[in-house]
């Protein structure tokens, strides 16, 4: 299946600044502490984007780990490169589409990582198999990706103000269910994990510009919505005016981001 998705530097970066400004969590810290990745680790990040978990894997290692993160987007490459560069520091990015061959040798990697990315993949299974082929023996791989329970409030909303069904989002309707049981057929030995994460916004602009950065028409997930040129701002109006109704309801907005990591040794 061909997923027609794209994600931007500016899309990606304001997500991730409200997660980290509006959420009583930190993903990263969970992160670390399921994985307890060891010094001296030769470590793969599947579709790093703009390098946040290489980098989070960097310091918790203090740099002693050769950390390589692969990507098809040249403009989140660059930003990942730049901050190496203003950090001084070496994690190697490289172009990489996973949906064809890895540039890597078999049994090559500890560990893989694969962050909020696999469910844009044409063909899953090839992958997850890309990924198994380059762990070495005894490596292992951690995926995330949302649970069917993600982000309840932030859909609400929108089907009330839209009136219109949500698309099916290629993540949280597969992760747990169709790549689980694809990475426990090709890993030996496999965990489920579950991150919940509150998000809580007590005005409205922060939760409105969460959601331009979800819906944005450059990333394409949601284009059954907008069938003509102005739909994305009248939408937009309406998704504001439901918010904003509900915030002055209920004092506040809580979404809560529901996260699942699979752990999975070759
Ligand atoms: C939601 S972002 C997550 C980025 C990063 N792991 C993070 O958590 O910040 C999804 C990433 O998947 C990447 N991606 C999409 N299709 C890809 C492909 N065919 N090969 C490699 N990466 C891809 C996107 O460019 C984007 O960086």
């Amino acid at each position: 299946m061909k997923i027609d998705f794209q994600e931007t530097k500016k899309d990606l970066a304001v997500r991730i600044d409200i997660h980290s400004k509006f959420g009583s969590k930190n993903i990263d810290e969970w992160m670390l502490d399921l994985i307890k990745l060891k010094k001296g680790s030769r470590i793969l990040d599947v579709g790093c984007g703009s390098g946040k978990q290489c980098f989070s894997f960097y310091d918790s290692l203090e740099g002693d780990a050769e950390i390589i993160g692969g990507d098809v987007s040249a403009e989140l490459l660059n930003q990942a490169k730049a901050e190496n560069e203003r950090r001084g520091i070496d994690i190697r990015y490289d172009f990489l589409d996973f949906n064809q061959v890895f540039p890597y040798p078999d049994n090559y990697f500890d560990f893989v990582s694969c962050c909020f990315a696999i469910y844009y993949a044409n063909d899953v299974g090839h992958t997850i198999s890309e990924m198994h082929r380059v762990t070495k023996p005894g490596g292992r791989l951690f995926t995330t990706g949302p649970m069917p329970s993600n982000k309840q409030l932030f859909y609400d909303i929108i089907k009330e103000a839209t009136g219109k069904p949500i698309p099916p989002m290629p993540g949280s309707s597969r992760f747990s269910t169709e790549f689980l049981s694809k990475i426990e057929k090709t890993y030996s030995h496999v965990e489920l994990h579950i991150f919940e994460n509150p998000l809580t916004f007590t005005t409205l602009e922060p939760y409105m510009a969460y959601t331009r950065a979800s819906m944005s028409e450059d990333r394409r997930l949601w284009s059954s919505l907008f069938v003509d040129k102005d739909d994305f701002e009248m939408i937009m109006g309406k998704i504001s005016e439901v918010a904003s109704q509900r915030l002055n309801k209920e004092g506040k907005l809580v979404m809560t981001k529901v996260v699942g990591g699979i752990l999975a040794t070759k």
